[in-house]
């Protein structure tokens, strides 16, 4: 294994091991929160909130492979995403109690086991059955870093940061708690505490208003198909596609443009909530988030990576518009490229 296989499969790990929480939400919270996601919709799919392009999707999982010939629309997955909160802005005033919770606010300090917390964002996935080579594979979600948070970067740039090691000292803490309500077949939640080249574990369903509290941009993570592995194919599925709720004949329709290309009854319905957390230390740290007079710079993370690169023998330009070009990235992602070999799930063959 390479020197850099190795240190990475020592840092991607949560700072504690994730910890599985019971009875998380109230009905009455789990009733309000479900009733934005009702009424709010249709809700866009999980990839067109975050990439732009196959590389940058791909980037974010593992390396891309050259002349892949494919397009978002090739590889769009059916599962479907909204934010009740960002930059710890709550957009619904029926569930602050769910987002300013001061007893997640408790679990996820004690699980840092430092002093200061405050809730950053929150959000929802809903998703139906669906084959069950349709989810995404094993993956980090988006790192912040001082400087280099969401919103002032691509999801991309932010996981080749994670992935490449190089950045940690100016890592913003953060963890989370995930939550689930599912229960029909599936839909386990598989993760790779130990590193990526470690034993995955499983969190087994039925998953109904179980949690579990982990740092998941430092974890390999992933959510397990939804519904009977041989559920039939989604036709017309695009990057594009909406899921949305019918209160007219209670049903949920899946939507490419004007057409409907799959209608779930409710008990269908898989819901996730991702609460997450920002972390402090100490006063000195959060100054430093503050004043901004530690924060890295999108120009000087490009310079560092490709320097670290050039260094190895592998010399790239960066590119006017580094941001979006798809050459460049797959060029970061095939060199930053780590991910969990490990199985993940047996599948029965078709
Ligand atoms: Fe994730």
């Amino acid at each position: 294994m390479s020197v850099y296989l190795e240190r990475m499969n020592q840092i991607l790990r949560p700072v504690a091991p994730p910890r599985v929480i019971e009875g998380v939400y109230t009905d009455d919270q789990h009733r309000r929160m479900f009733d934005v996601v009702k009424q709010h919709g249709p809700w866009p799919t999980i990839a067109s909130h975050h990439f732009d392009s196959v590389e940058e999707l791909i980037a974010t999982v593992t390396g891309v492979p050259e002349s892949h010939g494919l397009t978002l629309d090739d590889i769009a997955a059916p599962q479907f995403r909204g934010y009740f909160a960002e930059d710890s802005v709550v957009y619904h005033p029926e569930i602050r109690d769910c987002f300013y919770n001061p007893v997640f606010i408790d679990e996820i300090a004690d699980y840092w086991g430092v002093p200061y917390a405050k809730p950053s964002y929150m959000l929802f996935n809903i998703c139906g059955p669906a084959p069950s080579d349709a989810p995404g594979p094993p993956h980090l979600d988006a790192v912040n870093f001082r400087g280099v948070r969401t919103g002032q970067a691509p999801v991309w740039l932010q996981n080749m940061m994670g992935k490449s090691g190089l950045f940690t000292d100016h890592l913003v803490k953060m963890g989370q708690i995930i939550t689930w309500w599912y229960t029909g077949e599936n839909g386990t939640f598989t993760y790779w505490p130990d590193g990526p080249f470690g034993e995955p574990a499983v969190l087994e369903h039925p998953l109904v208003n179980k949690g579990v509290v982990v740092q998941n941009e430092m974890m390999f993570h992933r959510g397990d198909p939804v519904g009977a592995f041989d559920s039939p194919p989604i036709v017309g599925l695009k990057h594009r596609s909406t899921l949305g709720y019918d209160a007219d004949d209670d049903r949920w329709h899946m939507c490419t443009d004007d057409d409907v290309i799959r209608t779930y009854e409710p008990r269908d319905i898989r819901f996730l909530v991702h609460w997450s957390a920002e972390l402090y230390a100490d006063r000195d740290e959060l100054r430093k988030s503050l004043d901004h007079s530690d924060d890295l710079t999108i120009d000087g993370v490009l310079d560092r990576l490709v320097d670290t690169m050039a260094t190895a023998g592998h010399r790239v330009d960066i590119p006017a518009d580094p941001l979006k070009d798809p050459v460049f990235i797959a060029q970061l992602a095939t060199f930053y490229n780590i991910a969990p070999t490990t199985e993940w799930l047996e599948i029965p063959a078709a």
